[in-house]
C-alpha cells in the first residue's frame, strides 16, 4: 500500500472532484469517528474549521499507530506542519484555560499550531458558566442530562440572553471589566445554591482549584479578569481574529474547506433528543453558520454513523440500548477499570443484551474520551437515522466508521421500526396509539421512552477486514446489511467511505 496520503489522494478523487467546502458531521449521538474523517480528508484541506460545541468534544486522530485527543482544537491541526489552517469558528464557546492546556498537550506532543486561528467572536466560557452546568446537575439528581460539566448549555444560554462574552473582549481589559460586572449582576440567581455544595463546586480542577472562588461573592470579579485578560488574554492574541474574514477570503479564492463536526445530529438542541442534547446546534445547518458560512456554500456533506451501532454518552432515552434501563444504570455507575474486573469474560454473542453490550464496548473501547464514562451502546436504528436523513440533501453521502470491530458478531441486529406502548399522542397533526408503528419518530424524550424497537436480524461475517481498500472485497454479509440501510432509510446516493480501523489508511472510499 502507497503510505503518506497518496493512497488516499488517488481514493478520494472522484467524491472530491470541483468541490471546494466539505462538512464531516455525526448523525447519531456523536463519537462516531470525525475526527479520523478529518484526518483522512487532511491532504485535501487548506482549512480545516469548527463551527459549534467546545471543550465537551473529544475527536481522536490516529495516525501510524500514534494517539492524539483533541477536544476545542479542531483535528485539522494535524497538518500545522503543512502550513494548513486551523480555524475555532464563531459558533464555538471557549474556555480559555482548557484551550491553553491544549495547546501545551500538543507542544509536549511535539506538534505546532502555529497556523491556529480563535474567532474573535467565539463565546466565552467563563466560570459562572462551569458552576451552574455542574450545580445544576448535582441539585437534578437522577433528571440530570449527564453533561460534560465544561459549562456548554449555560455559555450558550447567556450568549441568547444577551449577557455573554466574546473571545475578543479578553483583548481589552476595560469592555472585559464592564460586562463581566453586567454577567455577573445578572447571575445573582447562582447565589442560591447551599454554599458547601458551592464551595465544593467551585474548588474542582476544572475551575482552577478554587482560584475564582470568593467565599462572600462567590465569584472573584479581580481574580477572573487577571486570568482572562492578563494571562490568557495575553496567551492567545496572537490568534485571535475575524476568521469570518478568512473564510469568506477562501471562498473567494476557491481554497478548499474542511467544515468539523462536533456532536452530532441527534444532539443537537433543535433536531435532537431534546432534552437529553447540547446546547449548540449540531446539525449541517447550525455547523456551517459556526463557520461564517452558508449551506448553499458546501459541495459535499459527509453524514456518519457507527457501522452498524450505536453509542449515547449521558443520560436520555435510548431505545435500542443494548440491556436498556440496566445497561444506561451501568454505565453512569461504574468506570472502565471497573467494568473490567466485573466483567472479565464476556462475549458479543451472549445471550444476554447487557453483558453482549459490555463485550462489544470492550472491543470497540467505546469509552469517552473527555469523560472517560463508558459509552452506552445499542443496535443501529433506523427509526433515529431517517430523522436525521430527512434533513439530507442530494449533497449528503453516508459514511459507516468502525465496523472492523463486529468481525466476532455472529448475528448483527437492525432497529427498522418502532411499536409505540404508550398513551395517545398527538405529534402535530399525525396520532400514536398503543401498537402504532413509528418509522421516524417525534424528538420527544418522552414519546421515545415508549418506544420497542423491532428488529431484522443479519447474519455477520468472520474475516478480518481491517487490510481491505476496495468496497467489492468487503464480505458480502456486510454489503448487503450496507444496501438495506441506504433502500431503508432514504439516502439519495450509496455511502461515501466505509472506514476499517482508526488509522488514516484504514479507509475505503466507494
Ligand atoms: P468523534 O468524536 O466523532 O471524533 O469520535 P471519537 O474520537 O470520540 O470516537 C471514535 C473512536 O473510534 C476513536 O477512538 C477513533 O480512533 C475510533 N475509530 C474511528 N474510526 C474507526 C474505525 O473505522 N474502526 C475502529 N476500530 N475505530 C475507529
Ligand atoms: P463529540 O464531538 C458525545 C453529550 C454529553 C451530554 C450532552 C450534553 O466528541 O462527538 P454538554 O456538556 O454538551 O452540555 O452535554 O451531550 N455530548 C457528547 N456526547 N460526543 C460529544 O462530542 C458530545 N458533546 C456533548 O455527554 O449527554
Ligand atoms: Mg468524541
Amino acid at each position: 500500500m502507497k503510505k503518506n496520503g497518496s493512497f488516499l489522494k488517488t481514493a478520494f478523487t472522484k467524491l472530491l472532484f470541483g468541490v471546494h467546502v466539505v462538512v464531516v458531521r455525526c448523525l447519531q449521538w456523536g463519537d462516531t469517528g470525525k475526527g479520523k474523517i478529518v484526518d483522512a480528508l487532511m491532504f485535501w484541506a487548506d482549512i480545516i474549521v469548527r463551527g459549534t460545541g467546545g471543550d465537551n468534544a473529544g475527536h481522536t486522530i490516529v495516525n501510524n499507530g500514534k494517539k492524539t485527543i483533541l477536544h476545542i482544537i479542531p483535528s485539522g491541526i494535524m497538518g500545522d506542519s503543512e502550513g494548513k489552517i486551523t480555524i475555532i469558528g464563531p459558533g464555538t464557546v471557549i474556555y480559555p484555560k482548557a484551550l491553553t492546556d491544549e495547546m501545551l498537550n500538543l507542544r509536549r506532543q511535539g506538534l505546532s499550531y502555529d497556523n491556529l486561528k480563535i474567532s474573535k467572536d467565539a463565546k466565552l466560557i467563563l466560570p459562572t458558566h462551569i458552576f451552574e452546568d455542574r450545580i445544576k446537575e448535582l441539585s437534578n439528581g437522577k433528571g440530570k442530562i449527564g453533561t460534560t460539566g465544561k459549562g456548554i448549555g449555560p455559555a450558550y444560554a447567556d450568549h441568547y440572553a444577551r449577557i455573554g462574552l466574546t473571545m475578543n473582549d479578553i483583548l481589552n481589559e476595560n469592555v472585559f471589566r464592564k460586562k463581566l460586572e453586567r454577567h455577573l449582576l445578572h447571575k445573582t440567581h447562582l447565589m442560591d445554591y447551599p454554599l458547601d455544595k458551592a464551595e465544593e463546586v467551585m474548588h474542582c480542577e476544572h475551575l482552577m482549584n478554587g482560584k475564582f472562588y470568593d467565599a462572600h461573592e462567590l465569584f472573584a470579579f479581580d481574580e477572573i479578569v487577571y486570568q482572562y485578560v492578563n494571562l490568557f488574554g495575553k496567551a492567545l492574541k496572537p490568534y485571535i481574529e475575524d476568521t469570518n474574514f478568512l473564510i469568506r477570503d477562501a471562498l473567494r479564492r476557491k481554497r478548499n474547506i474542511l467544515i468539523e463536526g462536533a456532536q452530532g445530529d441527534l444532539l443537537s438542541v433543535d433536531y435532537g433528543t431534546y432534552p437529553f442534547v447540547t446546547s449548540s446546534d449540531s446539525s449541517l445547518e447550525g455547523l456551517v453558520k459556526g463557520c461564517g458560512l452558508r449551506t448553499e456554500h458546501v459541495g459535499l456533506d459527509l453524514g456518519i454513523i457507527k457501522g452498524f451501532m450505536e453509542t449515547r454518552v449521558g443520560s436520555g432515552t435510548f431505545p435500542t440500548e443494548m440491556g436498556g434501563g440496566l445497561s444506561a444504570e451501568h454505565c453512569a455507575t461504574y468506570t472502565k477499570e471497573q467494568e473490567k474486573v466485573m466483567y472479565p469474560d464476556v462475549s458479543v454473542n451472549s445471550e444476554d443484551d447487557l453483558k453482549a453490550g459490555i463485550a462489544l464496548r470492550k472491543v470497540a473501547q467505546e469509552y469517552g474520551v473527555t469523560t472517560g464514562r463508558p459509552r452506552r451502546i445499542g443496535y443501529l436504528d433506523l427509526p433515529l437515522l431517517r430523522h436525521s436523513m430527512s434533513r439530507a440533501s442530494a449533497k449528503t453521502r453516508l459514511v459507516l466508521t468502525k465496523l472492523d470491530i463486529l468481525g466476532d458478531v455472529k448475528t448483527i441486529k437492525v432497529c427498522t421500526h418502532y411499536k409505540y406502548h404508550g398513551d395517545r399522542y398527538f405529534d402535530g397533526k399525525r396520532e400514536y396509539s398503543e401498537g402504532s408503528f413509528v418509522m421516524t419518530p417525534p424528538m420527544d424524550h418522552y414519546f421515545l421512552s415508549y418506544c420497542e424497537p423491532v428488529y431484522e436480524e443479519f447474519p455477520g461475517w468472520s474475516e478480518d477486514i481491517t487490510k481491505i481498500r476496495d468496497y467489492k472485497d468487503l464480505p458480502q454479509e456486510l454489503k448487503d446489511i450496507l444496501d438495506f440501510i441506504v433502500e431503508n432509510v432514504g439516502a439519495k446516493n450509496q455511502p461515501a467511505i466505509v472506514s476499517v480501523g482508526p488509522d488514516r489508511e484504514e479507509t475505503i472510499v466507494l
